[in-house]
């Protein structure tokens, strides 16, 4: 089958358009074809070979994060999909690969796409929506009446974590750039910050709980906008103890992961909030529970741009740019 693989670790390499051989399903293992893939900065970060100490892909391995398809066939143990299902799914560290015709997917990770959106709408849903979900329903405790501030409110994470945040009860402040804010308003933002023009530290206090997703400088301002017993949730790090022992990493590499985030986890501690690193991770039953938000029309999908599957590369291109507003889309072939 025709794939984009990776074929050596390195900053902004190429991705090889092969053919690879047809996955092979284990006994707990669908098959989907693909319809539709998303892209994900973790592409980019995988390719680059940022994360290889705790994901080590084997090259050439083929890279994608997000799924929609259609059920080819199930191992024997699959009772919950049948051929011709139409699934979703962000696969597994590990078994990622949906940059090509076919892929063979745990059925722990899958779910029923949401009847109401497009294939391609579907794939821009399953790593955004998880980790908006794990960040705020999971480790967040998002409750009714309380305030939680989510950066960069236009981009994947960021679309989709303000209109649940809006479903669970909160007042949602967020930064986007002059041009999206018609965008996050319309997704249910209450407070928008330009984060060219303004400084979010001056503007926001006695927040619950901040989704922070930008560099170490945004991070430790974070804090300061936080009440005493908030919550700070980074997903663009730094990594924490409690993800290291998550991963069951060496004592080695636990050590370095304390020492990453020594500093973010002493100055929380000292304001009185805390501080936790969220890296997402796979789960059928929430891609489920999310499906019913989408059917009942509480979360719609935001897609930027759909390309060809040929172009792969320049969709990856172009979210690494930055600018996204909402999901960039691969069609398959
Ligand atoms: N740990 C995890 O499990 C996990 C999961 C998902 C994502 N992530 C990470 O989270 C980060 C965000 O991911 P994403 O997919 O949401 O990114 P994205 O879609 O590429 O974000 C693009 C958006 O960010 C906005 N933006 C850029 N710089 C900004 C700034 N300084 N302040 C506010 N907004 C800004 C842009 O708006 P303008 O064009 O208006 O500037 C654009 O709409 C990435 O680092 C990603 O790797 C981690």
């Amino acid at each position: 089958m025709k794939a984009f693989v990776v074929d050596k670790y390195k900053k902004s390499g190429p991705l090889r358009l092969a053919d690879m051989p047809d996955p092979e399903i284990g006994a707990d293992d669908v098959l989907v074809r693909m319809h539709a893939a998303a892209i994900n900065l973790l592409d980019s970060k995988v390719r680059d070979g940022a994360f290889k100490l705790f994901l080590p892909y084997r090259p050439p391995f083929i890279l994608g994060h997000d799924l929609a398809g259609t059920v080819l066939r199930t191992g024997a143990n699959v009772q919950q999909f049948k051929a011709g299902d139409e699934v979703y799914a962000r696969p597994r560290d590990g078994r990622v690969g949906t940059f090509a015709e076919r892929i063979a997917v745990d059925a722990s990770d899958l779910a029923l796409k949401p009847a109401s959106l497009s294939m391609e709408e579907a794939a821009s849903i399953p790593l955004v929506g998880l980790t908006a979900w794990q960040a705020l329903v999971e480790l967040g405790k998002l409750k009714p009446g309380q305030k939680v501030f989510i950066q960069a409110g236009s981009g994947g994470v960021g679309t989709f974590a303000i209109q649940l945040a809006k479903h669970l009860g909160a007042t949602v402040a967020t930064t986007t750039s002059a041009a999206n804010t018609e965008l996050v308003r319309s997704l249910g933002a209450d407070v928008v910050i330009d984060y060219k023009t303004q400084d979010f530290e001056q503007l926001l206090s006695g927040y619950d709980l901040v989704l922070n997703s930008q560099d170490a400088r945004t991070l430790a301002k974070s804090l300061n906008v936080l009440k005493p017993g908030g919550k700070l949730i980074s997903i663009s790090g730094p990594p924490d103890i409690a993800f290291a022992r998550s991963l069951g990493l060496n004592p080695v590499l636990r050590f370095v992961m304390r020492m990453l985030s020594r500093g973010i986890v002493k100055k929380a501690k000292r304001r009185g909030v805390d501080y936790a690193f969220l890296f997402m991770r796979a789960d059928g039953r929430q891609l489920a529970e999310i499906a019913k938000l989408i059917d009942g029309g509480v979360i719609r999908a935001v897609v930027d741009k759909v390309f060809p599957f040929a172009q792969t590369a320049d969709a990856l291109a172009y979210v690494e740019t930055g600018r996204a507003k909402g999901k960039v889309v691969v069609r398959a072939l």
